[in-house]
């Protein structure tokens, strides 16, 4: 996908395989179809009559060799109400648009579909981008069969004066790079995305951009570190854990404290001796969304050349029963001292998640963030939709939601009062790793809490919304990329 802004103040001129123009629900036409209906003498309206396309969002309709228009074809994209079309709105109806002209005959495309949101041009460039980022995803690799789609370029136009974005532009296309990302080691397996695969993915990196680095910690370093928590997570697998630091340099100022990303990098959940039911079990390989995320951001930052440092950790493991898996009821201590009752060998994420925050601290961050496919309860609360937000600071959380907000990856923030806490008692250790039944997100947070009590954190969980069906969706890529950017 190439992407490119055109500063064209009248539709019919612009040049290209296929000119794509809102009709909003009731067929009324936005200001650039208003402009073609006009030159060509009413075909719009012509085509309108006929009854069958009315705007809803996501209809399309074809029209050819219009007159006075020098793009061979006209695509009429349904933008659903006109007075609820904003840039989100812009985001589905673009990427429905390129979704119905994937055709080899089509391959330049002119988007007048944010015409009339065009006093948010900034915004329109981003969405218009993701949107067409997000039809143009694919992964193929274990297809025999090849499927290659058409390549599609977009161009993203005004009919009025604002001035072509290219600063917008690049941050957009950084982001969908970063999701890319982020998707492709999702959709990946659990044969093929093992711990060593997310620290050889992070290595790549930081051979390709300067200003990353990476060290990686190794099931031995671990032990010197006191890491029992994560370690008893990892020692049921074959493959061995790794955490992962990546390091950022963006700011010009190399001693700025960083922001820190962690990510829950379990490659693949069976839930360990406390199995999990074998129905959809293949989406466990998706648990290590939290760490694909953190590559994403990083990959979206380094493209953009963001002047921020920032820390990246994945912490990943593979969570499996064998005869060296952890029992429940097995006690084990963690990083920071504080001993844990592990009564459920599938809620391992915390596990993991605990020792890499602890670690974390040394790089005394500005903030910390953590993102994880944490709990199953997530998805009941908030559905596919929108993410969990927690944070022991409601500054942090303020800031993170409007970035949510911004750029249309939405967080809900749930509270985290310490009358949760007595949920996680345990007989025999400082704390246990589940809280029962009720408010399973935000125990698990609370468990996590146990563990940031040095910085500002906020923890996202993902359950619900890093996959959708069998595919990665790259969210919170652009959530956190978002708030870096805001951050600056
Ligand atoms: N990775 C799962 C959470 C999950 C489940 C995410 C389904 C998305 C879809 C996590 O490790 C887990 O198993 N959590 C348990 C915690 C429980 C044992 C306290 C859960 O949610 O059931
Ligand atoms: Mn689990
Ligand atoms: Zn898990």
């Amino acid at each position: 996908m190439n992407y490119s802004t055109l500063n064209q103040t009248i539709a019919p001129q612009a040049e290209g395989d296929c000119l794509l123009l809102a009709i909003y629900q009731d067929k009324q036409l936005s200001n650039a179809a208003t402009a073609i209906d006009q030159a060509s003498g009413g075909a719009i309206s012509d085509c309108l009559a006929f009854g069958d396309f009315t705007g809803k969002l996501g209809e399309t309709q074809r029209l050819y060799t219009l007159d006075q228009v020098k793009c061979t074809r006209v695509v009429l994209v349904g933008c659903g109400e006109q007075a609820k079309y904003d840039v989100f709105a812009l985001k589905k109806a673009t990427k429905q648009a390129l979704a119905a002209t994937q055709s080899d005959a089509i391959s330049t495309i002119v988007s007048y579909l944010g015409d009339d949101l065009a006093d948010n041009s900034q915004a329109v460039i981003m969405q218009s981008v993701l949107g067409a980022a997000d039809n143009d995803y694919q992964f193929t690799e274990h297809k025999s069969e090849d499927s290659a789609q058409a390549k599609q370029q977009l161009s993203i136009a005004f009919s009025d004066h604002q001035e072509a974005l290219d600063a917008s532009l690049n941050t957009a296309a950084a982001m969908a790079l970063g999701c890319q990302l982020s998707r492709d080691l999702g959709n990946q397996p659990g044969n093929v995305c093992t711990p060593s695969y997310l620290a050889d993915t992070a290595i790549g990196m930081a051979q390709d951009f300067d200003a990353l680095s990476v060290d990686v910690l190794e099931e031995a370093d671990m032990e010197k570190l006191g890491m029992g928590s994560f370690l008893a997570v990892s020692q049921g697998s074959d493959q061995p854990g790794k955490m992962v630091i990546l390091n950022y340099q963006g700011a010009a100022d190399a001693e700025q404290a960083p922001i820190a990303l962690v990510g829950k990098g379990v490659t693949f959940d069976t839930g360990g001796i406390s199995l999990k039911p074998g129905a959809s079990m293949d989406e466990m390989k998706f648990d290590m969304l939290g760490a694909a995320s953190v590559l994403g951001t990083l990959k979206a930052c380094a493209e953009m050349q963001l002047p921020i440092n920032i820390v990246g950790v994945l912490a990943a493991a593979e969570n499996m029963p064998s005869a060296r898996a952890t029992r429940p009821g097995d006690i084990v201590t963690s990083m920071s001292g504080k001993t844990i009752e592990i009564l459920n060998t599938d809620a391992e994420g915390r596990l993991v998640l605990c020792d890499a925050l602890t670690y974390v601290g040394k790089y005394k961050p500005r903030l910390v963030i953590d993102i994880a496919t944490l709990t199953g309860a997530c998805i009941v609360a908030l559905g596919h939709e929108i993410c969990a937000l927690l944070s022991n600071e409601q500054s942090l959380a303020d800031d993170i939601l409007r970035s949510g907000n911004t750029i249309g990856d939405q967080a809900w923030q749930l509270p985290m009062n310490d009358d949760y806490q007595s949920q996680l008692k345990s007989a025999h250790a400082d704390i246990g790793n589940i809280g029962g039944k009720s408010a399973g997100t935000i125990t698990a947070a609370c468990f996590l809490g146990h563990f940031t009590k040095d910085y500002r954190w906020a923890h996202l969980d993902i359950a619900g919304t890093a996959w959708q069906g069998k595919d990665a969706t790259g969210r919170p890529v652009p959530l956190l990329t978002q708030f870096l950017i805001d951050q600056v």
